[in-house]
């Protein structure tokens, strides 16, 4: 692992422009791409150039969510001697510095007209997974991946794994950039991402189901019809005034969804691979906060309404591995690597990739796989970077694909027979807390959570962990009399509390930037749930108080409305999470399909 190699990618602003169209008065150039082999977990980097005159916008920072990375990749890139306020981060010019050797020797290529201003994206690859791919960077958020028109160069790419690592990669993209990846043996600088704010992500997801397809079949089906009729009707359905018990202000587009819900129902088939063996594979575990996962293999595996033993009549073809099993079977806490986790999934699509023709035709454009353990975004980001991956840690900075991937809600299920126990909280008049949160400290921003408001505010009932307590009464008690419940990042951006608020009827209050929240296909979450930026922690009361009782009694109307489509069912209930998430894997699929 002595070795990284580094992707840079530019776009000069001029050519940009010619493209796009758009403006960029400040900025020389950016560079956009994805790593669909990348088994690195490593956050966007950026290059200074060595020659910049000067950093005046430039501080240190320290890396963003450092510990997550340390704890996937054993790989010395960030070097966090200079750690400061987490806070910090949120200044969009800021790069983070770590050894500034990277020269334009190293890089290849004379990067004079860009030290100004420009982007340089670094990407560090094991020199193993040299080819990578560029899309230019959409205008609202350059560093957010979202899908484009280029995904064919992905697709032919990726077809040639394993290249030498001397074999450069050049792609003229566009017209208007190259991409190069020049060996690079040293660490180097981090950009520190941006913030995608939810609205943010709303554009971009409009954007991605408009432009990016995913890879053509290398044959035709009867069902690349049928979804590409699919998009049709949805996109144009009538407006749907009986939407039955769908709660409609909840919705982006509540006739769109129901469209795609019905047309899910009449057509959708998936076929379920028996290959794998258990634990890993086929091997359920519904309890915990990971069990997201288990229940809905559990359901998928025992489904008769969707599931087909006909592979030439599926429309997708779901992975059924567990996640939290993998880790329990193959990790190695000695090792701190889980290189052989990665390695197990790549020889299962290997497997499968062998037996039957169904992975080649779309290279896995139409597979799925639903995981809620922290680590699998990075342990499916190699062989499954195509599939549509639902993930719990849904982090739209680190690797998930707005209109691709889907996010998985983590549902903290406590009692496998009743996975709904509890349901159901105090009405408003009897909330009398303003916001509640216990938990560890895990992650940046809880130490600053508690650092502005433990035992600083009557209203604000925030805490460290809370004593222990029978089924954790304690806290499911806060959670049902609080009018606000606070959804802060752990280690990774998801929690299990943003459905405990919503079974509870507290007004989930989620600070985890980059976070894509559950169903968020479908979903207007702006509707029912509060979003405040990590930088905004010092203000939280201040937002909270803001907002008038009104808008509060309303959201808290919708969060009992929204319910419904959070619970697990021993045997699944229309419009029931199960369905949900069946039904966010089918809509990203319908919109990115495409013909031969
Ligand atoms: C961002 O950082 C630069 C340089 O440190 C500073 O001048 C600027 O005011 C910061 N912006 C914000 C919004 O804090
Ligand atoms: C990190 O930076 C410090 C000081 O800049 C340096 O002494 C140390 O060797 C660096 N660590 C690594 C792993 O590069
Ligand atoms: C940066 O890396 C180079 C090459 O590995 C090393 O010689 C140099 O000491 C490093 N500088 C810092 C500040 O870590
Ligand atoms: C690098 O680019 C600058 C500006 O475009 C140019 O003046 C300079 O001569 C170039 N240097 C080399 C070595 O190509
Ligand atoms: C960088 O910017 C400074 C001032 O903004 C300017 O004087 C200098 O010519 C620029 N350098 C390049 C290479 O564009
Ligand atoms: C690429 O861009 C150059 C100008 O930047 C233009 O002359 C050339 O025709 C373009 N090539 C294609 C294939 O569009
Ligand atoms: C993507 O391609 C489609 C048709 O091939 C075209 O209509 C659309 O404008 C393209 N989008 C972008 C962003 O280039
Ligand atoms: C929902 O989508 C349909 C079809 O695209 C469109 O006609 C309708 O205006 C949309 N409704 C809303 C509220 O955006
Ligand atoms: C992780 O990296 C450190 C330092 O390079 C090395 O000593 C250690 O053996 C590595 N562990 C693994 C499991 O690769
Ligand atoms: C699918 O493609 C891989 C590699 O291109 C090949 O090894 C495998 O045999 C193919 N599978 C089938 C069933 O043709």
């Amino acid at each position: 692992m002595g070795q990284q190699v580094f992707s840079l990618f530019h776009l000069e602003r001029n050519k940009l422009l010619s493209i796009i169209g758009i403006t960029f008065a400040l900025i020389l150039a950016f560079q956009y791409f994805e790593l669909p082999y990348g088994n690195i977990l490593v956050p966007t980097s950026n290059l200074r150039s060595s020659s910049s005159s000067s950093s005046s916008s430039s501080i240190l920072q320290p890396a963003y969510s450092p510990s997550a990375s340390e704890i996937y990749n054993n790989i010395t890139l960030l070097n966090q001697t200079n750690s400061e306020h987490p806070l910090d981060k949120v200044n969009e010019t800021r790069l983070y510095e770590e050894n500034d050797t990277i020269s334009r020797t190293v890089i290849g290529m004379n990067l004079s007209r860009e030290v100004n201003n420009s982007y340089h994206n670094l990407h560090p690859l094991s020199p193993a997974i040299a080819p990578t791919y560029l899309t230019p960077p959409p205008a609202a958020s350059p560093l957010t991946k979202v899908l484009s028109n280029d995904s064919e160069i992905t697709d032919s790419m990726n077809d040639e794994r394993f290249k030498p690592l001397k074999d450069d990669v050049n792609v003229m993209n566009h017209n208007s950039s190259i991409v190069t990846v020049p060996k690079v043996t040293t660490s180097s600088l981090i950009k520190v991402p941006e913030v995608t704010s939810i609205s943010d992500m709303d554009k971009l997801l409009l954007q991605s189901h408009a432009s990016y397809r995913s890879m053509r079949p290398r044959w035709s089906s009867a069902v690349d019809q049928e979804l590409l009729l699919a998009r049709s009707e949805i996109e144009n359905v009538p407006v749907v005034t009986d939407v039955g018990n769908l709660y409609a202000p909840l919705f982006h587009n509540v006739s769109m969804f129901k469209r795609s819900y019905e047309l899910m129902e009449k057509t959708l088939k998936v076929y379920v691979y028996r290959e794998g063996s258990k634990p890993i594979m086929h091997s359920p575990y519904l309890l915990g906060i990971y069990a997201s996962e288990g229940w809905f293999m559990r359901l998928m595996e025992a489904n008769k309404a969707f599931v087909t033993k006909d592979a030439k009549k599926a429309h997708l073809f779901y992975l059924p591995f567990s996640s939290r099993r993998l880790e329990e079977a193959l990790y190695d806490s000695n090792s701190h690597s889980h290189r052989n986790l990665m390695q197990y999934l790549n020889n299962y699509v290997d497997t499968i990739a062998r037996k039957h023709s169904f992975w080649n035709r779309t290279g896995g454009a139409d597979h799925f796989l639903v995981a809620c353990h922290d680590w699998a975004p990075s342990e499916t980001k190699q062989r499954m970077s195509k599939c549509i991956r639902s993930l719990c840690n849904a982090d739209a900075k680190e690797g998930f694909v707005l209109g691709k991937d889907v996010s998985l809600p983590e549902t903290y299920v406590r009692n496998a027979e009743n996975p709904t126990r509890d349901l159901g909280g105090r009405p408003v008049s009897k909330r009398k807390t303003l916001a509640f949160f216990a938990g560890g400290m895990h992650g940046y921003v809880r130490p600053i959570l508690l650092q502005h408001w433990e035992n600083k505010d009557p209203d604000m009932k925030i805490f460290g962990m809370l004593p222990k307590s029978k089924g954790n009464r304690n806290y499911i008690q806060y959670m049902k009399r609080s009018k606000y419940c606070i959804c802060p990042k752990g280690y990774e951006v998801n929690s299990p509390r943003v459905v405990e608020a919503i079974i509870y009827e507290c007004v989930p209050v989620i600070i985890s930037d980059n976070f894509v929240p559950p169903f968020f296909e479908v979903l207007n979450w702006e509707s029912f749930a509060v979003f405040v930026l990590e930088k905004d922690i010092p203000n939280l009361k201040s937002i909270l108080v803001s907002i008038p009782k009104k808008r509060y009694l309303q959201m808290q109307m919708r969060v009992k409305k929204v319910q419904q489509h959070f619970l697990w069912h021993k045997s699944p209930v229309k419009y029931d999470i199960f369905h949900m998430i069946l039904h966010s894997i089918w809509y990203n699929r319908v919109f990115t399909a495409r013909t031969r």
